[in-house]
């Protein structure tokens, strides 16, 4: 985890490829065999999940999108109601807070001043208590926040965050496994997220080796002036990570939007110069998911879609399918991060832009 290149041409490559490592990492001394270690999370962690009620997650950017996975998990698994908001927003509106509610924000560097104001005025307005989810252990945040789960990312460099997002993903697992244990979340569920958790490296080192795939599908979006991200249920917000990132390294303008969404909108824009990138792992949203993509097809646009093995996809006219191994679904939004990131680096490459710098961003916005 130096922060030196090594022997890839880029940082934001070799953040890609650390993220096996990363994230054992990050789980070292947090789970057990079958159990969460929560006293890891710190000495006051137990008395303040014990009491929580509700949770409010607050951050920006690529965290942002963390939070918004994790919405998905901690009122899906745990059973907890979870809302979540940009900081720039949250900072500046009305709101009413509810009791019992933990504010939780998440960030890489911790220092991002939004983020930071957001939880200076939550800490006058009666929450119960805070917590981030950060990178950086010397942080304001940390310092600010009665507790503090570290991600181990070890520094990130690229601008484009990738590492730490995946990473966040994994800490906020955690999150949800210790408020779900006090709403009725069984040892029996608990043992089989945390073995879902035990398998994620030695998954994520064999996406990696689909990177050569992706590549070749790369070029498709080199010369795209647009691009629409598809996703359902969790892996919405993971579609608005792959097009986040497309934005930031290549350029290309990438929106994404919840599948379901797409006869409201955005299939207006569908024709065969409008790339369509859809996540399709094989969960209970699958057929939907299907079905919003055969009517992309029957509008001329191309499918570049990344499936489980088993969820009937094929490549054929119009449509590219990039396969991956069936996985646990609570670690597949981290899973199929993966792809995407590729993704975005090959196409930012073809396109010869400043791939760790890009233009008009900075790796940390420490001022509003
Ligand atoms: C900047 C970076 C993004 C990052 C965001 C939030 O915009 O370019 O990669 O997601 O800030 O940063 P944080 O450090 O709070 O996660």
């Amino acid at each position: 985890k130096s922060a030196d290149k090594g022997q890839y041409r880029h940082y934001m490559l070799k953040e890609i490829y650390e993220q096996p490592e990363v994230i054992k990492d990050t789980l070292r001394g947090r789970i057990s065999k079958d159990k969460i270690l929560e006293q890891a999370f710190g000495a006051q962690a137990k008395e303040i999940f014990d009491k929580t009620k509700a949770v409010q997650i607050i951050a920006c950017g690529t965290s942002y999108h963390s939070g918004m996975v994790a919405k998905y998990l901690i009122e899906g698994i745990a059973g907890v109601p979870c809302r979540v908001e940009v900081a720039s927003e949250f900072r500046y509106r009305k709101f009413v807070v509810q009791d019992d509610t933990l504010i939780v924000t998440i960030s890489q560097s911790g220092e991002t001043a939004d983020t930071l104001a957001a939880l200076r005025l939550a800490k006058t307005l009666g929450y119960a208590a805070t917590m981030t989810i950060c990178n950086v252990a010397q942080s304001s945040l940390v310092r600010e926040s009665d507790l503090a789960l570290m991600t181990e990312a070890g520094p990130e460099v690229g601008v484009a965050s990738t590492k730490a997002f995946t990473t966040q993903l994994v800490a906020l697992v955690l999150l949800t496994i210790a408020l779900g244990k006090r709403n009725g979340l069984s040892a029996e569920k608990e043992a089989e997220m945390v073995s879902s958790l035990h398998q994620l490296p030695q998954i994520l080192s064999e996406v990696l080796t689909l990177d050569q795939s992706i590549e070749k599908m790369s070029e498709a979006f080199a010369d795209k002036h647009n691009a629409l991200f598809l996703g359902r249920g969790v892996q919405w917000p993971v579609a608005m990570e792959g097009a986040l990132k497309l934005k930031e390294i290549s350029y290309i303008h990438a929106e994404s939007y919840p599948a379901g969404e797409l006869k409201h909108g955005p299939l207006a824009l569908v024709d065969s110069e409008m790339p369509i990138v859809a996540v399709a792992p094989n969960d209970e949203l699958l057929e939907k998911l299907k079905s919003n993509l055969e009517e992309v097809q029957a509008r001329g646009g191309e499918l570049f879609v990344f499936a489980d093995n088993n969820s009937g996809f094929s490549s054929g006219d119009g449509i590219t399918v990039i396969k991956l191994a069936p996985v646990p679904e609570l670690i597949a939004p981290i899973v199929y991060t993966i792809p995407l990131q590729l993704l975005s680096y090959h196409v930012a490459v073809l396109k010869g832009t400043d791939v760790d710098q890009p233009r008009n961003l900075a790796k940390s916005v420490t001022v509003e």
